[in-house]
């Protein structure tokens, strides 16, 4: 592997994140699932632990000094989440996860959808970003459109030129894609969305935001969603980051305590944005781990942690690739983001998945919540390896001698 100046000092990373030292099935676990969630370092861990057992309180509402103290540290998360995407606190909305984000964008938006209305998405959506809009379409009669991909697994980019009219009233797509890894051009998508329609342009980061800088004003889009598990947060916290006139304009998506004004017996007022769509008790806890793991990241700087991820791509891919009986899916390591996903041609990815297992590495398989950007493959299933910051090039070599266990035991 290429070692440059930019290297992370992984060794050093790898002692914060203390499943590491976990064996599984005897051996020492080689952990690449990140795609699906990442592990989290002592930092973020310490950060939860730390609210729980000094400043427990809810938010928002509680005049004492514990109330007081979680209600800033949470809104300190937040001005964190706008710093990492270059946007203002007022712009990031926090939710559940990325699939939470696209559903509130999407209902709040199908108020403004009229019959043969269009909706553009891609063929290699995640079910979170084309479930919400083709539910919406048929409750509204709108259309939903395909922008496609080529044989690499790279978008047709110009496609957009032909999808994109008038009558598009929707533009999303996914940043960086979870099974192909390929990293879309969302810059000229949205500068194709723009000169054809006044159409909303929303991106789904889940892939990117962990992985690469991303800066919401580069990209000009209205909305960008992303989770915080996928980056070293606990589970049940995400952002959605909205344009400020769009999300004024919005209807809320949840109603009830926090997110209002005012309320009489007959009518209600909203709160400001963003806690007009943070209704009920918000992920407290969470949010202040997401703040802790966004200061993890920025520590360990996001170019580097591209850099170290595109280089395990390119080194696992090069490896891969050497072995007749894999078929990789995907474009070159340049051009995608630390996901690796294949298959062992004859041998079902769960199969392939249960042997890497037995020696203690953990991949996904399966659809990957993508069925149809799977049959546009040709596929069922696939198996996918993800790397993040704390990977190595040895655990890529023990990805590759699994594999070569599943070719014994299958061929
Ligand atoms: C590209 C993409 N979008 C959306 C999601 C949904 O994220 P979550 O399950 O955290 O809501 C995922 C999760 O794997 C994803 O990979």
């Amino acid at each position: 592997m290429l070692k440059t100046k930019m290297a992370l000092d992984v060794e050093k990373i790898r002692k914060d994140f203390p499943i590491l030292k976990v064996k599984v099935n005897g051996k020492p676990l080689v952990y690449l699932d990140n795609a699906a969630t990442s592990q989290k370092p002592k930092q973020v861990i310490d950060s939860v632990t730390d609210f729980y057992e000094n400043y427990n309180a809810n938010i928002h509402r509680s005049i004492h000094k514990l109330g007081e103290q979680a209600t800033a540290a949470y809104e300190n998360a937040r001005e964190k989440a706008a710093d990492f995407i270059n946007a203002d606190s007022g712009e990031i909305v926090f939710t559940k996860g990325t699939t939470e984000s696209l559903n509130l964008v999407a209902y709040s938006l199908s108020n403004e959808l009229k019959e043969n209305d269009e909706i553009v998405l891609t063929q290699m959506e995640h079910h979170s970003n084309l479930v919400p809009w083709q539910q919406i379409a048929k409750k509204k009669k709108a259309k939903v459109r395909f922008a496609e991909i080529d044989s690499k697994g790279e978008l047709k980019t110009d496609q957009f030129n032909e999808l994109i009219n008038k009558r598009t009233k929707i533009v999303s797509v996914v940043h960086a894609s979870n099974v192909l890894g390929t990293i879309n051009d969302v810059g000229k998508i949205g500068k194709i969305a723009r000169e054809k329609s006044d159409a909303c342009f929303i991106v789904d980061a889940a892939q990117s935001a962990p992985h690469m800088k991303v800066d919401v004003k580069k990209m000009n889009c209205d909305f960008l969603a992303f989770s915080g598990h996928k980056m070293l947060a606990p589970t049940g916290i995400g952002v959605l980051y909205g344009k400020k006139d769009l999300l004024e304009r919005m209807q809320p998506f949840l109603y009830g305590g926090h997110m209002i004004k005012e309320v009489t017996f007959n009518d209600s007022k909203w709160n400001d944005i963003p806690w007009k769509f943070e209704a009920g008790t918000a992920s407290i806890a969470q949010a202040i781990g997401l703040g802790a793991a966004i200061d993890y990241l920025k520590m360990a700087g996001m170019e580097k942690i591209a850099q170290h991820e595109n280089e395990l791509a390119e080194y696992a891919m090069e490896k891969l690739s050497e072995i007749k009986e894999v078929e990789i899916y995907g474009p070159s390591a340049g051009k995608r983001v630390g996901v690796v996903s294949f298959n062992v041609k004859g041998v079902h990815a769960h199969d392939t998945s249960a042997i890497l297992d037995s020696e203690g590495i953990a991949v996904r398989a399966g659809h990957h919540c993508a069925m149809p950007l799977h049959s546009v493959l040709g596929i069922t299933a696939s198996a996918r390896a993800s790397f993040y910051l704390y990977n190595t090039k040895e655990e890529a070599d023990k990805l590759i001698q699994g594999i070569r266990k599943v070719i014994k035991v299958f061929k």
